[in-house]
Order: C-alpha cells, then sequence, then structure tokens
C-alpha cells in the first residue's frame, strides 16, 4: 500500500497517508540537547554492549518509578530498538520448532522474528465484539508442552486495546504455571486514555521479560534505543547476542536517553501528546462510526481499527478502493490477523484526519 501511494505522490497526487507507526511530534528539545552535550563531550565511542551503566541505573530507577518493578542494572539491556531487543530476545531464547502464543491482532513483526528464529508462532484470535480483548480461557488452551513463550503487548498495536490488569494477572500466572516466558512489550505504557498500565512482571518477574523503548513515549522512533528487563541469565544471553551483531546502539543516543527518562520537562511532553492523541482519538473514532464503519473506542495506543466490510468484505480490496478512490492510504488487517478491519493510525495532522473523513464518506 505505501508503495502504491509513494507512486501516486510521485504522479503529483495528494494521498492521506493513515499508516503512520510513530508520533507526529518532533523528539523533544532537551533530549536533542542532551544528544549534542554527549557529542561535545566526545562520547562517541563503543559502550558496554548491554548498554552504558549509566543508562541502564536511570532504567532501573524507570522500572521502580513507573511500574513498581525491582530490576537490577545487571538484569537489563540496551538494544537498537524495542524491535532489536525483541529480536535478540527470540534469538536467545528459541530452539526450532519451539512454539509462541501471540495473541491476534498483532504486530507483524513478532510472527515474522519468530519464524527468524526457528520458532513457530501459535496464533490465539480475538474479536472486535470482546474489544480485541483475549479470552483467558482460549490463551490457556493453546498451551502445549513445546510452549516457550507467549507475546503480550498491551496497549496494543493494532488495535489500541489496553487489556484489564485482571487478564494480565491471569496471563502472568499461565506462564508461571506452566513454565514459559511472557514477553511483555509495553512500548506504548504511556498512551493510555482509560483504565491503567499494569506490569505483568509483577505477578511473575522469573518468567516475565519486560520489553520497552523510547520510540512512542518520546517521539524517538529514529533514535533506535528499546530495553529489555528479566531474569539474569536470559538478559545476557540477549546481550551476547547483540555483542555479535551490532555491539549496542549509539553511544550519544544513550546518553540521550538517560535525559527523556528523567528530566521533568518529560512529564510535560508526555501530557501533551497523550492529550493530542486523545482528542483525536475522539474525534476519529466518532467520525468512522459515523460514517457507517464500525470502529471500537480503543483505550490507548494512537491506532482504530474499523470494519470496511461495507467497502468490501476483504478488507485487502477494501484498502485498495480506499486508496484508489478516495486517496487514503490505511493498512489492511490481513498481516494482523484481522480480518475484515484496517489499521488507521492518528499519529497525524487534525487537518488530515478531517481531509481523509470527508473523502472516506463518497465512497461509503
Ligand atoms: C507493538 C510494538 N512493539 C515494538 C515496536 C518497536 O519499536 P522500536 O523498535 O521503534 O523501539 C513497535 C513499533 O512500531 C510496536 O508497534
Amino acid at each position: 500500500m505505501n508503495a502504491k501511494a509513494l507512486d501516486l505522490r510521485r504522479q503529483g497526487i495528494d494521498v492521506i497517508a493513515l499508516t503512520a507507526g510513530e508520533p507526529d511530534f518532533d523528539t523533544p528539545q532537551h533530549v536533542k540537547d542532551a544528544a549534542c552535550r554527549a557529542l561535545a563531550e566526545g562520547k562517541t565511542k563503543y559502550t558496554p554492549p548491554a548498554g552504558i551503566p549509566e543508562l541502564r541505573e536511570a532504567l532501573a530507577r524507570k522500572f521502580k518509578r513507573e511500574n513498581g518493578l525491582d530490576y537490577q542494572p545487571d538484569q537489563i539491556t540496551v538494544g537498537a530498538g524495542g524491535k532489536g531487543v525483541l529480536y535478540n530476545l527470540f534469538q536467545a531464547v528459541l530452539d526450532p520448532g519451539d512454539e509462541v502464543i501471540i495473541l491476534a491482532p498483532f504486530w507483524v513483526s513478532y510472527s515474522a522474528q519468530v519464524e527468524l528464529a526457528a520458532g513457530v508462532p501459535v496464533i490465539v484470535r480475538s474479536s472486535a465484539e470482546s474489544g480485541f480483548i483475549p479470552d483467558l480461557e482460549d490463551v490457556a488452551a493453546a498451551v502445549s508442552p513445546r510452549t516457550k513463550a507467549m507475546i503480550v503487548n498491551s496497549p496494543s498495536n493494532p488495535t489500541g486495546a489496553v487489556y484489564p490488569p485482571e487478564l494480565l494477572r491471569g496471563l502472568a500466572e499461565l506462564a508461571a504455571k506452566h513454565g514459559f516466558f511472557l514477553v511483555s512489550d509495553e512500548i506504548y505504557e504511556h498512551l493510555i486514555y482509560e483504565g491503567e498500565h499494569f506490569s505483568p512482571g509483577l505477578v511473575a518477574p522469573e518468567w516475565t521479560i519486560t520489553v520497552n523503548g523510547v520510540a512512542k513515549t518520546y517521539a524517538m522512533t529514529g533514535w533506535r534505543i528499546g530495553y529489555a528487563a528479566g531474569p539474569k541469565e536470559i538478559i545476557s544471553a540477549m546481550t551476547k547476542i547483540q555483542g555479535q551483531s551490532v555491539t549496542h546502539p549509539t553511544s550519544f543516543a544513550q546518553w540521550a536517553t538517560i535525559s527523556a527518562l528523567e528530566s521533568p520537562e518529560s512529564l510535560s511532553f508526555i501530557e501533551s501528546s497523550r492529550a493530542a492523541f486523545r482528542r483525536r482519538r475522539d474525534f476519529f473514532a466518532k467520525g468512522l462510526n459515523e460514517l457507517g464503519l464500525p470502529t471500537n473506542l480503543p483505550h490507548g495506543a494512537f491506532y482504530v481499527m474499523p470494519n470496511v466490510s461495507v467497502i468490501d468484505p476483504d478488507e485487502l480490496k477494501a484498502a485498495e478502493i480506499m486508496l484508489e478512490e478516495a486517496r487514503v492510504v490505511v493498512v489492511p488487517g490481513t498481516d494482523f490477523v484481522a480480518p475484515g478491519h484496517v489499521r488507521m493510525s492518528y499519529a497525524t495532522s487534525d487537518e488530515n484526519l478531517e481531509k481523509a473523513l470527508e473523502r472516506l464518506a463518497k465512497i461509503v
């Protein structure tokens, strides 16, 4: 869809892309200043593969302050984005044929990364009617003697669903009972509009690997800083893999991350981006429902997942029609395992969202 959209743009046609997986705000100035200071001070050399100790100490404080989790710096590894950290994790823990439970609709990199490590994704579906919240019994039924891990992502990309704490608690208890890893991807933790974030690492610390990053919270997608915390032997295996691949993420981006995590200005940045996303979500989800594209009101992240069957029952075809006839680019739900749905990101200007609704009204 993106390639088609770029093609249309090259021909001078105005297309509205609702495909962004990143905040449309700029990285806060104090974070950029911290990176410049690190450069000026010559902090431009190799760092330890797990990341600089100062950052791992700041992350241990972050986990305690924001999530109530007790991790020591040697239980934390810093990687090239949440994606880089997840890649290292699956390479570290999976043997060929090991199964990983993935709760659909899911972020497509999960299944791809599991397969790259010769693992087998086992998909558990959830429906729009349940708000894309999985059923604990369905998840329990998917556990087998080959289950090595389960990935939980709340708030979720692509659905924006925020799982209730009791479900997260149940999933953590399931992992502990059967002895598999619960990979908790908490990258959207600060973008919650209703409900509260809950870290399953509080329930089963010995089985949970908590994954996070600065991309979405601090509008730092291009800086490529993510991190994971969990049992020491898993974290150190992940760091070994990183040490023989990318070595470590960029030195001055690590120093800047300390400022993102600990500067008081970051709090007001998070507040204002959350308020902007919330306003856009309310406007856009309401607009889509009024158009006749049934859409849940997601409680977190910056995506909505309308049902687009009225345009075409095949979501791929519906996305093509939206592009060709309305000049609106969306991501079909096919790869997320969300038939009949598309993902739309509202991490774009209010003006773009208004225009997108006007254009979609014409084709619906
Ligand atoms: C659910 C989820 N996890 C992890 C990531 C990885 O983010 P990054 O590698 O930029 O830190 C993303 C990015 O889109 C995501 O949506």
